[in-house]
């Protein structure tokens, strides 16, 4: 779908920006924003770029730099602090062979902190698109980087308890 549809689709006004910039993003394998689009969705929504790319750089969930197709977000919020989220990271890390803030060779994977995604009970938890994954171990982790892997362009979803 063109950017000029999405807006058009969600509405052209300034306080649907972030779901804007959210469904752009999401249409796309990079899971970013250009500065392109930041200059084209500035014109169509009269909205400063300058205004844009603060949105972009505050909201972690939005990006201006290009991402691999799955983020992985690992919560870093203190009850799954608490329950091993360093450990988890480390296995991301060791299984993805990429640190923080990166992307896998392939563009498959990008790692990334967020902060509570609501699901503490079963913390330590990380969010991959819209699904959550907690209670992890080393096994578990290893079998959902597996399905993510296998899963390529395919939309299903894999269900690890
Ligand atoms: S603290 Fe991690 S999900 Fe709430």
């Amino acid at each position: 779908m063109s950017i000029e549809n999405i807006i058009n689709e969600i509405g052209n006004s300034k306080e649907n920006l972030i779901p804007i910039l959210l469904k752009i993003q999401s249409e796309k394998n990079e899971k970013y924003i250009s500065n392109e689009e930041v200059k084209l969705i500035s014109e169509i929504m009269d909205i400063k770029e300058s205004k844009i790319l603060s949105i972009l750089s505050f909201y972690t969930a939005i990006s201006n730099t290009k991402r691999g197709k799955y983020i992985i977000q690992v919560c870093s919020s203190v009850p799954c602090y608490v329950n091993g989220s360093v450990n988890v990271l480390n296995e991301l890390k060791k299984e993805l062979n990429i640190d923080i803030n990166e992307t896998t060779p392939d563009k498959l994977f990008t790692l990334e902190y967020t902060s509570c995604i609501g699901c503490c009970k079963v913390s330590p938890a990380i969010r991959i698109e819209d699904k959550v994954y907690g209670n992890l171990t080393s096994i578990k982790i290893k079998d959902i980087i597996d399905f993510y892997r296998k899963k390529g362009d395919k939309n299903e979803w894999i269900n690890i308890n």
